[in-house]
């Protein structure tokens, strides 16, 4: 699992692969591996695979070529993100601690709050782009600090060095969900986290064609624990669904500078719109996060949430948007619109929604990399009419 390799450029590796092709046809395109048991050669003997839970050709690709792409020292593919989340959790024990980016994905609220809450996993969600708030929410039992940077859907952006720095002196694991900006514009393990995870669904495979998620990490003995708890959890990703990854991987620069490209005019345009009261994009720069981010990545990504004057509006916004679709996920090349207070966001409490803002106002779009004339003329077509 164990690999280093900084020697080719970012947009090299996601082209070629950590292996650049099968070495033993010359596939240019690394060859799905859908098998599910290996033979052996004889008692004792294995040909270094023996069954596809454990692991795989294909999925052994993606994972090497996506930890060349983070830095890491291993990477691990599950068959969604929040299997991988799931994944880490069991690194912890009943009675320890764990503090939450408060605005965070939904699902990854409900996993903490609902089911790991029952195990006695505690967790307590808190604003973490305020650095004293994550000071003072440190217990004797914390062992790890989980954060969203930009943080979904409202965009704030946690400082990822100076929380690293806490830890380190705590001796907690930090742990940073990427998906929003990717290793493309953000590599948090060179930030002094422990450990990335993703949502491969999202910008990674790029196409919403492809459930999958990720955790990479440069810490050999946590990355050994996870291996462990990866095989004996089970949600690993299929062979197909990893081709899928290897293959959006191969355009995810291309994809996140042409979406990044639509989403600063959009936001823009929506920030100039009368019925618009608070764009919140982090490429803006009166964004509350824009210093911190430019800082620590080397982009803004393509995520907009915005909050409306006046509520009544959302549902023809939903309904006559024709380029723009209606439906949950983002990260792909199609343009997304979703109502977080009911989609993304309903597994969280009420009085949590409204304390953030993720309320009845609030839209967020992830922008895709259609022609931006086409996307300004659906959003136009809707708000001023
Ligand atoms: C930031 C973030 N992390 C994790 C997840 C969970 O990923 P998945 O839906 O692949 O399980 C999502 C899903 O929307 C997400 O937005």
């Amino acid at each position: 699992m164990t690999q280093k390799n900084y020697n080719l450029e970012f947009e090299t590796i996601s082209v070629r692969g950590a292996s650049g092709g099968d070495k033993t046809t010359g596939a240019i395109s690394y060859p799905i591996y859908q098998s599910a048991t290996f033979k052996h050669p004889e008692l004792n003997k294995s040909t270094g695979y023996d069954y596809s839970r454990t692991s795989n050709p294909t999925r052994e690709e993606v994972e090497k070529t996506l930890n060349l792409l983070e830095g890491g020292l291993g990477a691990l593919a599950f068959s969604t993100g929040v299997a991988a989340i799931t994944a880490c959790i069991h690194l912890f024990k009943p009675g320890d601690h764990i503090i939450i980016s408060e605005d965070l994905y939904g699902g990854t609220f409900r996993l903490f709050n609902d089911i790991y809450s029952i195990y006695g996993i505690k967790s307590s969600f808190i604003d973490t782009s305020d650095i004293n708030k994550v000071k003072n929410e440190i217990l004797e039992n914390t062992k790890c600090i989980f954060i969203e940077t930009p943080s979904n859907p409202l965009m704030r952006v946690s400082d990822i060095s100076l929380i690293s720095n806490i830890c380190k002196n705590k001796n907690l694991i930090l742990i940073v969900d990427n998906t929003f900006l990717t290793p493309y514009f953000q590599k948090p393990l060179l930030l002094g986290a422990d450990i990335v995870v993703h949502s491969g669904t999202k910008f990674l495979g790029g196409h919403n064609d492809v459930l999958a998620g990720f955790i990479v990490s440069n810490n050999e003995n946590i990355l050994k624990k996870l291996k462990v708890i990866q095989n004996s959890t089970g949600a690993t990703l299929s062979s197909f669904d990893s081709w899928l990854i290897l293959r959006g991987l191969k355009t995810l620069h291309i994809r996140l500078e042409k979406s990044q490209e639509n989403a600063i005019v959009l936001a823009n345009y929506l920030k100039g719109n009368k019925n618009i009261e608070k764009v919140y994009y982090v490429g803006l720069e009166d964004h509350i996060g824009y210093k911190v981010n430019s800082l620590q990545s080397t982009g803004f990504g393509s995520m907009i949430s915005f909050r409306v004057k006046n509520k009544d509006i959302i549902s023809k916004i939903l309904k006559e948007l024709k380029v723009i679709a209606f439906a949950e996920s983002l990260g792909g090349v199609e343009t997304l619109i979703t109502y977080p207070h009911t989609q993304t966001h309903s597994e969280i409490p009420k009085g949590l929604k409204d304390k953030l803002g993720v309320d009845e106002n609030l839209l967020r779009i992830s922008v895709g990399i259609e022609n931006i004339n086409d996307l300004i003329k659906d959003l136009e077509r809707v708000l001023e009419d």
